[in-house]
C-alpha cells in the first residue's frame, strides 16, 4: 500500500476479530512509531505490550470504569465489553516520560501523537486495524499498577488496540474549504 492510500483509507477500528497478527507486524509498527519527529530528540515515548496474563486485569478495569459511569451492567453489556477489551490480539499502552518543563511536555505529547499515527499507518499498510483509546480505563490508577507504570515518571497517553477489523467504519471530515484559510 502506498503512503497516500494508507493515509486516506486508515480508519479507527472499534470492533476486532480474535485472529492472530502476522509475525513481526507489531515490531514493524513500533519501528515506524519511533521514527516520528520529536523535538530535541527526547524520545519521549514508551510502549508497554500487554501480555496474556495482564489482559484479564485490563478487561476487569474496563468493566469497573464502565460501572462507575453507567451503574450496574447487564449481562449483555458485560459480554459486549468483554469482547471489546478481550478480542484484539494486541494491546499496547503508550506512555510519555514526563519532563519537568511544561513546554517540553507539550512538545513531547505532540511527538507521541505522531508516533501513534505512524504505528496506525504501519499496521494499516499490512491490512491490520488499530484504535487509539483515551477513555477512563487508560488513566485509572489500577491500570498503572497492572502494567507497571509509575505515574510520577510516565503518563499514559492512551491504549492502542490492534487487530483485524470486524467492521471498518466510515468517519466523515468537514470539507477542506471549511478548515483551510489563505491569507493575502
Ligand atoms: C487523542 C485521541 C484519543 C482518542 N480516544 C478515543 C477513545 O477513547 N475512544 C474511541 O472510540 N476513539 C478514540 N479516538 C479515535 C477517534 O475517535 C477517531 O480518530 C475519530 O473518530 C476519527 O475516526 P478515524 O480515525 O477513523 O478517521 C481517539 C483519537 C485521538 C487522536
Amino acid at each position: 500500500m502506498d503512503t497516500r492510500t494508507a493515509l486516506l483509507t486508515r480508519r479507527t477500528i472499534h470492533d476486532f476479530t480474535t485472529a492472530p497478527l502476522p509475525e513481526g507486524a507489531v515490531e514493524r509498527a513500533l519501528e515506524a512509531a519511533i521514527r516520528a519527529p520529536n523535538h530535541k530528540l527526547t524520545n519521549p515515548w514508551r510502549f508497554t505490550r500487554v501480555g496474556a496474563a495482564t489482559r484479564p486485569l485490563i478487561v476487569e478495569i474496563g468493566l469497573e470504569e464502565k460501572r462507575k459511569k453507567r451503574g450496574e451492567l447487564s449481562d449483555a453489556a458485560q459480554a459486549t465489553l468483554r469482547k471489546k477489551f478481550g478480542n484484539p490480539p494486541e494491546l499496547i499502552v503508550v506512555s510519555q516520560v514526563l519532563d519537568a518543563d511544561p513546554h517540553r511536555r507539550r512538545e513531547d505529547y505532540a511527538a507521541i501523537a505522531c508516533a501513534i499515527q505512524n504505528l496506525h499507518l504501519s499496521l494499516w499498510s499490512e491490512g491490520i486495524g488499530s484504535k487509539w483509546a483515551s477513555g477512563a480505563m487508560t488513566h485509572a490508577p489500577d491500570t498503572y499498577k497492572a502494567v507497571g507504570i509509575d505515574p510520577q515518571v510516565e503518563e499514559i497517553v492512551g491504549f492502542v488496540w490492534v487487530g483485524y477489523a470486524e467492521v471498518i467504519p466510515d468517519t466523515p471530515r468537514r470539507p477542506l474549504a471549511e478548515v483551510v484559510r489563505t491569507t493575502e
